[in-house]
């Protein structure tokens, strides 16, 4: 276990290229299930979630090595179809292996996944699909886990009753190898998942955006190795750029992709921070004045993504003026207010009206938690001080680890475990940007 000791008040300065997107790459390592051939996957982030992802497709007979940051996977024949508890229980991404284990099995034993406590987090819109392509599902209660069984998953046409990023993708993972034609309707749009369609293209699957929020996948019989570089992290760019206008400083960073992030930059501009187009994947960042409060309503592509809400909330503190945001995608994701409002952040919690919650939000509104608000109000600006912080989820944690760098004196982040799930070596990249950070080892 170890700790982040942060001493804040220093404008970050520097370049800083962008590693690879954690929510491509721990798709695409499911799909090595998918062939007995080998994918060589280039660019891939060094993270503990990737080497959960890893660690799983080990214990059903997938072996991989790593050389840098590419990862060299191949399924030496799958011995075993059920995912451990254990790492089940840890990753969000464990129950995408249940498609190819359908496809290529016939079976599939998954434990509800894990991964980021963001509310209830169902997976009823994976599951309803997977029975529309002929799976016979049973969700054992006592023990936790879905009994997945199918003679020959066959081609559907699927409409999600609302977005969902990693169902959507769970789904094409299904239906590349499935018997005939699947039209995903109403089908998440995120970049992540035209990544993963790219990898599975590359390996012979026949997939197409046909329409807006429609994917059509022809079956094949089966799949090839491929070779395949995962897409930089747009939710990073997103991470750093917002420490560079918070900080007063000025960041270059190099595989840009600020064509993915139309709706950051328009906030971004509105809040009066600057972005700078040096070339086609270079931006620079910076903000030299007293930023302008916002309002922000996240949403599904091409909105305001629910990922960088926790990060805006921070750099919101420093602002003029009252800033709200509005969290529709996720029922519960502001567990950083409380350790914002340690450090003397004045936030408070309000309920907007919406008319029809049940069609506006995109969680199932049956999950809300009665008396829990989905916006908060920030009054700014305020000069943060040094606090003990706990980190919870992994953008929560990034979202401290910001909080730190502009407040006041020396702060401590446990629960740093969380924040390695998702930026690779975030401290040593934040270090070379002249930011005072340690880690050091919990005491005993
Ligand atoms: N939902 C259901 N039932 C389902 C599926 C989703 O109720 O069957 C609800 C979820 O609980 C949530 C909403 O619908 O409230 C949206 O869920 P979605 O399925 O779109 O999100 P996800 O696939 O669980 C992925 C990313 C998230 C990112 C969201 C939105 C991965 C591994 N996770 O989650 O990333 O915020 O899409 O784009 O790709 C992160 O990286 O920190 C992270 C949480």
């Amino acid at each position: 276990m170890e700790k982040f000791i942060i001493t804040g008040g220093t404008p970050l300065r520097g370049e800083l290229t962008l590693t690879g997107a954690k929510n491509v790459a721990l798709k695409v390592l499911s799909a090595a299930l998918l062939t007995n051939e080998e994918l060589i996957l280039h660019n891939v982030p060094i993270l503990t979630d990737v080497f959960a992802m890893l660690e799983l497709l080990q214990t059903l007979g997938v072996h991989s090595r790593w050389d840098g940051h590419t990862v060299i996977i191949k399924n030496s024949g799958v011995k075993n179809t059920r995912v451990p508890l254990d790492i089940g229980a840890r990753l969000r991404t464990s129950s995408m292996v249940v498609g190819p284990l359908l496809a290529r099995y016939g079976e599939a034993i998954i434990p509800n996944p894990g991964g980021c406590r963001l509310g209830a987090r169902p997976i009823d819109r994976h599951m309803d699909a997977l029975t529309s392509m002929g799976a016979h599902i049973l969700y054992h209660s006592d023990d936790g886990y879905f009994y997945l069984t199918a003679k020959k998953l066959t081609g559907a046409t699927i409409q999600f009753v609302k977005n969902t990023h990693t169902g959507t993708e769970t789904i094409i993972l299904a239906a590349v190898l499935a018997k005939g034609t699947t039209i995903l309707k109403n089908a998440a749009e995120e970049v992540e998942i035209d990544g993963l369609i790219e990898l599975l293209t590359a390996m012979g699957a026949r997939i197409f955006r046909s329409a807006p929020r429609e994917i059509t996948i022809e079956g094949v019989s089966s799949l090839h190795g491929a070779e395949y570089t995962v897409m930089p992290d747009r939710n990073e760019e997103v991470t750093f750029a917002i420490a560079a206008a918070m900080t007063g400083g000025e960041i270059v960073i190099r595989q840009s992709q600020r064509t993915e992030l139309h709706a950051f930059l328009e906030k971004l501009s509105e809040a009066g921070a600057t972005y700078e187009e040096i070339d086609e994947t270079t931006t620079r960042y910076r903000c030299s004045v007293r930023p302008r409060a916002t309002d922000v309503t996240t949403s599904i592509h091409p909105g305001f993504m629910t990922d960088w809400q926790a990060p805006w909330a921070v750099f919101m503190t420093q602002s003029k003026g009252i800033s709200t945001i509005h969290e529709t995608v996720f029922e519960s994701r502001f567990s950083y207010v409380a350790e914002l409002k340690k450090m003397g952040a004045a936030i408070s919690f309000f309920g907007p009206n919406v008319s029809n919650p049940e069609t506006f939000y995109n969680f199932n509104w049956k999950d809300h938690v009665n008396g829990y608000h989905q916006a908060i109000k920030i009054t700014g600006p305020t000069t943060l001080h040094n606090a003990i912080l706990e980190m919870t989820d992994l953008r929560a944690g990034a979202t401290l680890v910001l909080a730190a760098l502009v407040a006041d004196g020396e702060s401590y982040i446990h629960g740093i475990e969380q924040v390695d799930r998702g930026y690779e070596n975030i401290d040593k990249r934040l270090k070379d940007l002249g930011a005072k950070i340690k880690r050091t080892k919990e005491d005993a």
